[in-house]
This record gives C-alpha cells, structure tokens and sequence, in this order.
C-alpha cells in the first residue's frame, strides 16, 4: 500500500481507539480530506477494518511473538503493530518488511501463534480471543445460546466478516429488474436478495453514492434485515404509519415507498442529534420522490408536541425502531464492541420500554405497534416486549405468520417474530415483533 494511504489508515486506527465516533464516519472525514483515489479508499477502508474486527486477536498473538527486545505496544505503535500484523496474517506484509519497521517480534512465527487461539481451553477466552470480543461480551453471546456454544461462536464469527454492500429498489422510482439492468449498464455486477423482494447486492466494489442510478433515487443503501422490518409493518394503502425513532430514516423511506407515496408517514426522532438526522431524511426522501414524508423532532421526555399529539389514537402503524445495544451490526461497525459496557445492555431495555410506553397511545384501535432492534438480546427484545404487554392493557402479540402467512414468516423468522443474523440468514441480525391495539 502506497505510504500516503497507510499514513491516513494509521490516523484513523489511531482515532477510533481514542475518539468515540463510528470508524466509518472517520474514513469518510478522512477521504474527503485527501485525494485517494478509489482503490486506495478501499485499501484504507478494508485494512482499517481488518484491524478493528481482529484487534483482540493481533494482541494476543502479538504478544506470543514478543522476543525480549521487543518494545511495548502502545499508543501509536500499538496502532503499527496491529496494521502490521493484520497485513502479515492476511499475506499483504511480508515478516521481512514488518521486522524492518518493528523488531523485536517474530513475526514468521505471528500466523502460527495466532492459530494457536483456537486451542485455548476455556470456551468463554476461547470465543473472546479467536473473534476478538471483550471477556464480557463473550460471556454474553455464550448466555444468548446457552447449551449451543457452536451457534454462539457461528454468530460471533459472522459478525466478523466483511458485511456484503445491500441496496433497496425504491418502488417508487422504478423495479428491482429495471435496477438490475440499469445497474449492469453502469458496469455493476449485481443480483437479487433471496429474502428482501426489493434487495439488490452490488457484487461489484464500487461507491454507490457515486452512481446515476444513486443520484436519480432508484435506491437507498439498506441491508436486508433492515428491509425485512418495514415487510413486517406492512403498512396499509392510504395508512397512517408513525416511525417513533427515524434517525435518517432507512425505515421510513421504505415505509414510504411500500405505501405507493400515497398515504402519510410520521418520522420522529430525538434531539441532540434530531435535526441533523431528520434534514438528512428530508433529503433522502426528495431523492426517493417521497412527497408523503414528514419528519418532526420531539423532546426526548416530558408531553409529545402537538404535532405528535394530534397522531394519538389515529395511526394504523407505530415502528418503535428502538436504540439498542447493536450487537446485530457489528459487521458494519466492528470497533463498537470495545465501546459497548455492560452497563450499556443493563440500561437499555428501561429505555426500550419507555419508549415503547411513549409512543403506543399514537396506534388507533385496530392498529399495531411494532417494537424492532437490530441486536439479538433476550434482555433486549423479547423481555422488553413481554414487560410491556404485562403493564399495558389493550395490546396483543400478533404473530408474524399471521401477517406474512407462514412459510415467509418461517423464512425469516419462528413464525411469531422476525428474528434474523449474519450467521443463519446472512443478513445483519434484526427482530421485530407486531402487537395489535385490541381497546
Ligand atoms: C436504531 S436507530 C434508528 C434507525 C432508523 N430507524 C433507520 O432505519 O435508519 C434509533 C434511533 O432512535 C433515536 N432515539 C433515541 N432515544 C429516543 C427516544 N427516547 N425517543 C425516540 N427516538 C429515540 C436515536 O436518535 C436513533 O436515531
């Protein structure tokens, strides 16, 4: 890799291990900053992220290599050290050409100590070196399967990939075939999703930012747990459909699209970052040819505005895509595990629940709530919905298959809810459950 590009890849590793913001705004700060071009941004992009998803690992093996001339690894070095032995495991460095910008470790040795992982034998360390997650968060994943280590590791492991580049037709604009084709004239190898029916993956690494088809509003960028959600929402023509927790709206530009641009959408979301989220939703939405999209910032406690207000009572859909732990992305923002407390996961469901409580009296009688995360926690899901449906009368579990009829909701999901993961649909892990407003 050319000097200029591993010098920004090294800035970046060196922000992401100090500053809180996700590795792939950086990049993004980072390349407008300088002129790579775009095979360069991708080294960059795929280098720092091989060194995020393995950085536990690289130290482990790192320190099995550690001659007695070897110098501490921290700060800045500590950076240099985990580039380099990301490159020497991956073939890109050579021992030799590591060596001669660090001594003191044997770096011949590095990929046979980093394969000695998989013999530790305690499964908790085992599982938290070989996928190089915190000893908490192993432990976690381990509690999630409890009795199939194997799944847990499978998830773990997935989670670790590169995630594949997922984009949503928008209905509105054109087909899923059409933007196969118009794809394939813009030199992108593409195919069709097998779960999402709107899904495309580009095959082809290219910035679909950058593309005509982007530009003109035929897609938005949107993996394909993502797009299961809005399927289950399954908003009804004409409907009312209120997004409580929009960020940007991923969901509710397809909750837009899937209603025809006829009815209404309610986008919601809660300062400090609302209004920068919600302008860019109102962007996005006029790049789609969304005119039934409205996006409104409410204050995170206390009575809903009356905007939000004059919804009560009236809304045939409530998506309550809560704040979560995002355990289910990890392929997509792999340095959050070292963010991520155990504190974190005890604090969020009392947040879920609230927000749950908020936003339910918007549903008309008839209608459904659905509550929806993008983790695969029981603390986080299934205890925060079960915990709602005990304290709030009037509300019923709807099953997914009863939406969706019962080989889709089997598909993507126990027939009850949707639940999906990297490791057993290939997508980011999501669940999402319906529950119907009865009185
Ligand atoms: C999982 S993200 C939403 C992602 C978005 N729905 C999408 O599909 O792109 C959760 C959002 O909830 C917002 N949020 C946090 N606390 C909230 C609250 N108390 N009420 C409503 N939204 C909240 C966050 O600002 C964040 O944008």
């Amino acid at each position: 890799m050319a000097d200029a590009a591993r010098e920004i890849a090294l800035g970046i590793l060196a922000r992401a291990r100090t500053e809180r913001t996700h590795a792939s705004d950086l990049m993004q700060q980072a390349f407008r900053a300088t002129r790579l071009g775009p095979r360069q941004r991708r080294d960059v992009a795929e280098g720092v992220y091989a060194v995020l998803r393995a950085q536990r690992l690289l130290d482990w093996a790192l320190m099995r290599v550690a001659g007695p001339g070897a110098r501490a690894l921290d700060g800045t070095r500590r950076d240099l050290g985990r580039w380099l032995a990301s490159g020497v495991l991956a073939g890109t460095v050579t021992p030799a050409a590591a060596r001669a910008e660090l001594a003191g470790y044997d770096w011949a040795g590095l990929p046979a100590a980093a394969a000695a992982a998989g013999e530790i034998a305690d499964v908790r360390e085992r599982l938290a070196v070989t996928e190089s997650l915190p000893d908490w968060l192993a432990a976690r994943l381990l509690a999630e399967f409890a009795g199939d280590p194997g799944a847990a590791a499978r998830l773990a492991h997935a989670l670790n990939q590169r995630a594949p580049m997922i984009v949503r037709a928008n209905r509105v604009k054109t087909t899923r075939e059409a933007l196969l084709t118009r794809l394939a004239a813009e030199g992108v190898e593409a195919r069709a999703t097998s779960l999402a029916p709107d899904g495309i993956e580009l095959m082809t690494r290219v910035n679909a930012f950058g593309l005509a088809s982007f530009t003109a509003g035929d897609f938005e960028v949107q993996d394909e747990g993502s797009q299961l959600v809005a399927e289950l929402v399954a908003p009804p023509p004409r409907g009312v459909v209120v997004d409580a927790c929009a960020g940007a709206g991923g969901k509710t530009l397809h909750l837009g699209a899937l209603l025809g641009n006829k009815g209404r959408v309610v986008a919601f979301d809660v300062p400090p970052q609302a209004e920068r989220k919600l302008e860019e939703l109102r962007r996005r939405a006029r790049r789609a040819g969304l005119s039934n999209v409205e996006a409104l910032e409410v204050p995170v406690n206390g009575a809903l505005p009356p905007a939000a207000a004059r919804l009560l009572g009236k809304a045939d859909r409530v998506l309550c895509d809560a704040p979560c732990s995002g355990l289910g992305v990890l392929r997509r923002n792999p340095e959050a595990r070292w963010r991520l407390t155990e504190a974190d996961l005890e604090r969020l469901p009392g947040l879920q629940g609230s927000i749950l409580d908020r936003f339910a009296p918007l549903v008309a009688v008839g209608g459904r709530l659905i509550y929806a995360t993008c983790t695969i926690t029981r603390s986080e899901n299934d205890d925060v919905v079960a915990a709602f449906l005990a304290r709030t009368p009037g509300f019923v579990p709807m099953a997914a298959k009863e939406i969706l009829g019962t080989p889709r909701a089997l598909a993507i999901g126990d027939g009850q809810s949707l639940r999906v993961a990297p490791h057993t649909h290939g997508t980011d892990g999501f669940f999402a459950t319906v529950l119907r407003r009865t009185s």
